[in-house]
């Protein structure tokens, strides 16, 4: 099994990363880890999308930069960890998206115009940690199920969240092994 673990956190000590940490040590798999805030990915501009229009309507995908495109389609299990941050997820996780989204590698139309999915994963996890309330799962959680389910074809996407870490009464602690007891619930499913 191939692992494909992308991390949108960037803090050194962050929580969300501990949870997921906390469920990608205990899966025995290639794993393949992708730090968003080393890889310097860029939102697409114009002399980008068309390189990749190009490429993609000449079937050319051995360019360079499907090769995120290429990880995300022929992964078994993906792991997205990312903070809550202004209702929502960082920035670079959104980039990140842009340069998978190709067209080709993880999804294609059919000659009737309905997408379909090309990707090999079965299951997708989503794990954010949050400050206060989430106030809605929509912007994050749901924008990437959405796209997992009905671009990328992974029908079985799950959520690990863990609420309320700035608030000076929470017990993190019990909040964050609370969110680690839901991460060894999907274990015994992956296992
Ligand atoms: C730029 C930024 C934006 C944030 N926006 C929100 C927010 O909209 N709502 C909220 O509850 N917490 C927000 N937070 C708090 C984080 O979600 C919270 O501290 C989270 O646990 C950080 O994850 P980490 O420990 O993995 O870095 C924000 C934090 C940052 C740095």
């Amino acid at each position: 099994m191939k692992i494909l673990y992308v991390n949108a956190s960037v803090r050194p000590d962050s929580r969300t990363q501990r949870i997921a940490k906390y469920l990608l040590d205990r899966i025995p798999a290639e794993k393949k880890i992708i730090n968003l805030e080393e890889e310097d990915i860029r939102p697409l501009n114009n002399e980008l999308l068309e390189l990749r229009t190009r490429l993609t309507a000449e079937k050319e995908f051995d360019n360079a930069i499907f090769h995120y495109a290429k990880d995300y389609a022929g992964a078994d299990l993906i792991i997205i960890v990312a903070p809550y941050w202004d209702l929502s997820f960082p920035a670079m996780l959104k980039n990140y998206i842009e340069t998978i989204n190709v067209n080709g590698i993880v999804f294609r139309y059919t000659d009737k115009g309905e997408v379909e999915g090309l990707c090999k994963a079965k299951k997708l996890i989503y794990i954010t940690t949050s400050g206060g309330k989430i106030v809605s799962d929509e912007y994050g959680f749901g924008y990437i199920k959405e796209l997992a389910q009905n671009f990328h074809g992974i029908k079985d996407v799950e959520y690990i969240k863990a609420e309320k870490l700035d608030i000076e009464e929470s017990n993190i602690e019990e909040i964050l092994q609370k969110a680690e007891k839901e991460a060894d619930k999907i274990l015994e499913d992956i296992k």
